[in-house]
This record gives C-alpha cells, structure tokens and sequence, in this order.
C-alpha cells in the first residue's frame, strides 16, 4: 500500500530548497495558490503565528528549518552565537502554544546541536535533522494510514461513511496527512462510499482546505455546518469519526480543533466509532492529563467578521480554538507506533516504550 500511497500524493505545502523554507499559504487557500518564502527563525515564527502554516505536525516541521536557518545565520555572525540562538528558539517555541509537535521537533534539533563534536560542520548537521524531522513525519502518515486502515476493516468493512473535523492532510503534515492520510487510504482500498467534512468554525478549515484536498483526489465529500454532527450521525450511517490531534496527554485526553470533544459525545450517544490519528511526536507524556493542556484562544473577531468584514454584532466574544476530549470517549489512538485502544495512562506508557518506527 506504501507505494500506491506514495503515487496518489498530489498536495504538498512545506518545501525546503537551497536554504530557503517556502510554505504554501493557507489563509488563501483555495483560491490562491501562493507560496510564501522564509529565510530566518523569525520569519518562520510569524508564519506560525498568522497561519500561513499551520496544523501542529507542519508547524514542528516548519520550526524545525527555522532553527536550522538560525544556526547558520547566528554561526555567520560570530563568537557568541549559541546565546544568540536561544532568542530564535525562544521566539520559534512561543509561536503557538497548544500543539505538541512545536515543542518536539524544537528540543529534538536543540537535542542534535548537544552532540555535535568538535570540527563537525554544525549547519549542515542541523539542516540534516530538520531534513529528519519532515521525512520520519511523512513515514509516519504512512504506516498510520495503514493501521487505520486495518482498522476499519476490522471493526466494519467496506461502505463507510466517515466524518472529519478541521484538516489534518498534506497541509498539515510533512506528508500524507494523519486523520485524513487514513480517510484516503481507506477510500483507495474502495472502503469509503462518501467523506462528510465539517466546516470548522471559524477558520474554515474544513470547507476551504479538507475539501479542497478531497476533491482534489476525486473522493466523495460533502462539506457541512459543524453543528450538523449530531443529526449526520443520526440520519446518514455514519460508520467513524476520524479527527487528528494537537497535543496528547500521558492519560490519553486529546487536545484538537475546537468542536472535536462534542463530536466524541455525539458519536458515544450514537453508537459511532471514534478514531484519533496523530504520530507520537504530539503525544506529551509530561502532562498528566488534558487538564494540563494550555489551549489556545484567538481574537474574538474571528467569530464576528466574514473574510475580514464585520457580520456580527459589536459585542464580545469568546473563541477558544482547540478544546479536550477524554480518553473515555475515545475508541482508539493510532500512532505510528501502534494502536492504542480504549486509551488510559497505562496503555499509553506502554505505547511510548516502543520503538520509534522512523
Ligand atoms: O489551528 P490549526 O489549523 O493549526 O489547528 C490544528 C489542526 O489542524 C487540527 O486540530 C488537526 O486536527 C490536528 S493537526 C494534524
């Protein structure tokens, strides 16, 4: 499957060439297509920030050839460079808060720069990791999608109708997509007769960018109002929910997109399988529980305004972008590590001794 997998991909939003990081917009998508250049940390950092890219696994990625980028600028400018570079980390790691994946792939290059040795060509090593980083995240869409795959199979057969939430493709990801690399998987496996997208307020995540990546590979999708969930699941068979993750917690609760936790209890009153697919790069065994997860909120005018025009009334409001779902109400957590059914602390302990596949 790896290599039918590998053949149909077709979207791809983070390139790194020559130095140089250029990250497809996401705000304009889909009726731009534009590509953004970064040449330092603290471009990267700003892209992060506004959401030219975004989805936790991208935004690691993408901080990733930041710091890369850092280390050859701060080693350019001299003797002092190590301190100089805690700024670009500093700045890198505040981007954005919630998602997991920031974090990792910030210590994991800060990890390889304590082992460079001496006489060892420190910028080529870094870019090297960061080169790592992307690659092992889009080896990890692949076996995910296979595992996921595996499992539909298991619990339900061909002919689903499934339901995702915000977008967690190629956009998202260094590859194939986490929550959506198994929906296509599953869909070039002739198990999925049609893909309900949610829309996901405000951002649109949904109808702009999982559409759009959906169509562009001919799956049946129908996009529709987030606060149609619960009737989907009641009227249209609704087999799975499949949503991706920002941060999970070492209990199993799960961080992501605001909306998701109410898809969960919607799904446990109607009897649908819920599935989250993120690699093992989001899971944060130092936080016990999703209590301990800092969630994001945005500008109350994200709510209130249309495409950068104001629709709501003048009043306050509240948007919290990334909400918890508990491990109860999850039937299962696939990783590139292997799957975790029926999540709890000790299920996910012995998930995170395996080996790292990648
Ligand atoms: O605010 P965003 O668009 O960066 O949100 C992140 C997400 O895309 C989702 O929550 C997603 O399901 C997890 S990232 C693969």
């Amino acid at each position: 499957m790896r290599d039918r997998l590998l053949a149909a991909e077709k979207v791809n939003a983070i390139d790194w060439r020559d130095g140089v990081l250029y990250l497809l917009d996401q705000r304009v998508l889909p009726f731009e297509q534009t590509w953004r250049a970064c040449s330092s940390a603290a471009e990267v950092a700003q892209a992060i920030r506004s959401m030219t890219v975004r989805g936790a696994p991208a935004i690691g990625i993408s901080a990733a050839y930041g710091l890369a980028m850092a280390v050859r600028q701060r080693l350019a400018e001299g003797d002092d460079w190590e301190m100089a570079l805690e700024e670009d980390f500093e700045l890198l790691v505040h981007a954005r808060p919630t998602g997991a994946n920031l974090f990792w792939a910030l210590n994991r290059m800060r990890e390889r720069l304590m082992r460079i040795k001496e006489g060892e060509d420190v910028a080529a090593i870094m870019e090297a990791e960061a080169i790592a980083i992307h690659d092992s995240d889009r080896e990890a869409n692949l076996t995910m999608a296979q595992m996921g795959v595996d499992l539909i199979r298991k619990h339900q057969g061909n002919e689903q109708a499934l339901l995702t939430h915000c977008n967690n493709g190629a956009l998202a990801t260094g590859g194939f997509g986490t929550a959506l690399g198994v929906i296509r998987a599953a869909f070039m496996e002739g198990m999925v007769e049609r893909v309900y997208v949610n829309e996901t307020r405000p951002w649109l995540q949904g109808s702009r960018l999982t559409a759009w990546e959906l169509a562009e590979e001919g799956i049946a999708l129908t996009v529709n109002a987030d606060s149609a969930a619960a009737h989907l699941m009641k009227t249209k068979g609704i087999t799975w929910v499949i949503v991706g993750a920002d941060r999970i917690a070492a209990n199993g609760d799960v961080a992501n997109k605001i909306g998701t936790y109410q898809l969960a209890v919607n799904a446990m009153h109607h009897g649908v399988r819920f599935m989250v697919v993120a690699s093992s790069s989001s899971i944060d065994m130092n936080l016990e529980s999703g209590e301990d997860i800092l969630l994001e909120e945005r500008s109350g005018s994200e709510l209130l305004e249309v495409a950068g025009k104001r629709v709501g009334a003048d009043v306050e409001a509240f948007n919290p972008v990334f909400d918890v779902t508990p491990a109860d109400l999850i039937d299962v957590i696939v990783t590139e590590k292997g799957v975790v059914e029926r999540p709890d602390t000790v299920k996910m302990a012995q998930l995170m001794c395996r080996k790292r596949l990648h």
